[in-house]
């Protein structure tokens, strides 16, 4: 069977070491990496994984473009143009895109949908814990939970602590009791085994703009 070639920008970065890491254990071989002071391309990808920064977003969509190959973006913190040079970008090769890609957080995500159609004149408030690294704030994850409750007065609460690695809790009040549903990533592994899914996913597509929750549901 063909190997598998992949580039990773911000592959000497925390998710991108861990992305590194998990494909190469499977065989895969790493042909395209950028950071801070390389940008090398041995061969032409068949993927590429965008775990940089939101300033390295804007090479890796004009890269994929030129390559035409599929990119499964991970970095978090895009700007509205950075999200529509996505969405023009899908026009013409797989777009994956995701601010989580844990499966954990995809179940909060239906319990949050379900929960706030149920709980709607509850209070709700939304915190978010990340390690002191973390330049986005609030997190996209949070962004995301705060997109499926529905409503304009919802609260980020938003924590930058030590070296943890991503807390998000969503909690409702009534009057007489509390529900609260949280995940916790315990380790960076996860997401990159999210990535891993994300990649055998893309690779079976021609062109599109995807989401995380079309890979776990498996979306034709
Ligand atoms: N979607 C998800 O599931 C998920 C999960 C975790 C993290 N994230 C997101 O993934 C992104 C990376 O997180 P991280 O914790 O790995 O960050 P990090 O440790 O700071 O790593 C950033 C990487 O980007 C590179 N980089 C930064 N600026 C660059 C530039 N101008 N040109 C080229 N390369 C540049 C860095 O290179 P140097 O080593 O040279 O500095 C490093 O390799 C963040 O946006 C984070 O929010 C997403």
């Amino acid at each position: 069977m063909k190997k598998l070639k992949f580039g990773v920008i911000g592959f000497t970065g925390k998710l991108g070491k861990e992305v590194v890491n998990l494909f190469q254990e499977k065989g895969y071989k790493l042909v395209l990496k950028v950071n801070r002071k390389i940008n090398e391309q041995l061969e032409k990808p068949d993927v590429i994984i965008e775990c940089g920064l939101s300033n390295t977003v804007d090479q890796s969509i004009k890269l994929s473009e030129k390559l035409l190959v599929p990119i499964v973006v991970a970095t978090t913190g895009l700007s509205p143009d950075q999200i529509k040079g996505l969405k023009h970008l899908s026009n013409y090769v797989p777009v994956i895109l995701s601010s989580n890609y844990s499966f954990g957080i995809q179940v909060l995500l239906k319990l949050v949908e379900e929960s706030s159609k149920k709980l709607k004149d509850w209070d709700v408030e939304i915190s978010e814990v990340h390690h002191r690294f973390k330049k986005d704030k609030p997190s996209g994850t949070a962004k995301m939970i705060k997109d499926l409750v529905h409503r304009k007065d919802v609260q980020v609460n938003s924590s930058r602590l030590g070296n943890v690695q991503g807390e998000h809790t969503i909690k409702y009040g009534g009057l007489g009791e509390v529900l609260s549903i949280s995940h916790s990533a315990t380790s960076r592994k996860t997401f990159a085994e999210g990535i891993l899914k994300s990649v055998n996913y893309i690779l079976k597509k021609k062109k599109g703009l995807f989401s995380f929750k079309d890979v776990v549901e498996n979306k034709k």
